[in-house]
């Protein structure tokens, strides 16, 4: 397949194109990898999931989907990851757990640049070994989107596994490269993902490392990892969904206090940061409006429920000069 969109592509934007197409590409991944077996790194992130799930329908268990947990995933990622793609779609899925491996090397890093650097070297290390361990693979599947291919300056570089030594340079299968993400969105409905994957937000490839800021502890990033998915549930039942909306933890403390028996007690704990952006390109972003009420639920469950924390912070800075993540 070219890299190149044809003009007369039509844009899919309903399930009757998008079944077109996936018959399409199941058609095409048949001819390109006949009876060979295709490896695919499954992030859980929309393209890699409906990239899987269209190798999945055309080749099954010729398909070796390999997920590594780098512990630096939202609450609840991996397990949807292997509820979805083993449970339900019977795909052939290789869990990784490389938490430790993550989380020593990563011990006592506090450069954003480096944090990132770990992160996508540790990460092609997990995913070599795991492919030497399988035997007869002979291609690499990829959720290559349009995008991906026509901006140079793509923030993907450390999520796709080019860095493999030669000997693991398979032929590449990439069956959504010429789409565009709403298509990607459209073929994944279509193919039966869950809403919860198929319209996921933007979240990068070094997942909460760059939101735990500093150098990264445990009970930190599980402090954050708790708050996340407080905003994401509170921020994501709103009419209007902001494109982006999480949490970071800086890597500070403040005082807090509590009266027991009517007796101040104080203690140091964390300040988790609300942030909430909207953009189209992701070169500036806007910081929506969130009702004042969701705001103060949000905190009231942080700070009931999330250990450590003792503080909630609303960010209200726009891109430029904030940029959307913290590092
Ligand atoms: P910034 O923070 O630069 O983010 O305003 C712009 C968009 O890019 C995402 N982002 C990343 N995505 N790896 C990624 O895959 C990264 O290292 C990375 N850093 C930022 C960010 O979430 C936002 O959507």
């Amino acid at each position: 397949m070219s890299n190149v969109r044809p003009e007369s592509m039509e844009r899919i934007t309903t399930q009757a194109l998008a079944e077109a197409f996936i018959a399409e590409q199941i058609d095409a991944i048949r001819a390109q990898v006949g009876d060979g077996k295709v490896l695919l790194a499954l992030s859980g992130g929309v393209d890699s999931s409906v990239c899987a799930a269209l190798l999945i329908r055309a080749i099954g268990q010729n398909l070796v989907c390999v997920h590594v947990n780098h512990g630096l995933l939202r609450k609840g990622e991996p397990e949807q990851v292997i509820k979805v793609f083993r449970d339900e779609l019977g795909a052939n899925l290789v869990y990784v757990d490389a938490v430790d491996r993550f989380l020593d090397k990563l011990a006592g890093v506090s450069d954003p640049e480096q944090k990132r650097k770990i992160i996508g070297a540790e990460f092609i290390r997990v995913f070599e070994e795991e492919a030497r361990k399988l035997e007869g693979i002979s291609f690499l599947g990829q959720g290559t989107i349009y995008p991906d291919i026509t901006e140079s300056v793509g923030v993907k570089a450390h999520h796709n596994v080019g860095g493999l030594p030669d000997d693991l340079k398979f032929e590449l299968v990439e069956p959504v490269k010429l789409l565009y993400k709403d298509e990607v969105r459209v073929v994944g409905k279509a193919l039966g993902l869950p809403d919860s994957m198929v319209y996921r937000q933007p979240f990068p490839g070094p997942g909460l490392g760059v939101r735990c800021v500093g150098a990264i502890t445990r009970d930190r990033l599980e402090a954050l990892r708790e708050a996340d998915a407080i905003v994401r549930e509170e921020i994501g039942a709103l009419p209007e969904v902001p494109w982006q909306y999480f949490c970071a933890i800086p890597d500070f403390q403040s005082t807090g206090i509590q009266y027991v028996d009517g007796k101040g007690q104080r203690h140091m704990g964390w300040a988790v940061v609300v942030r909430a952006v909207n953009t189209v390109d992701a070169v500036t972003a806007t910081v929506p409006e969130i009702p004042f009420s969701v705001l103060c639920r949000i905190r009231d469950r942080i700070i009931k429920t999330v250990a450590g924390v003792n503080r909630v912070l609303w960010d209200i800075s726009e891109k430029p000069v904030a940029t959307i993540e913290f590092e």
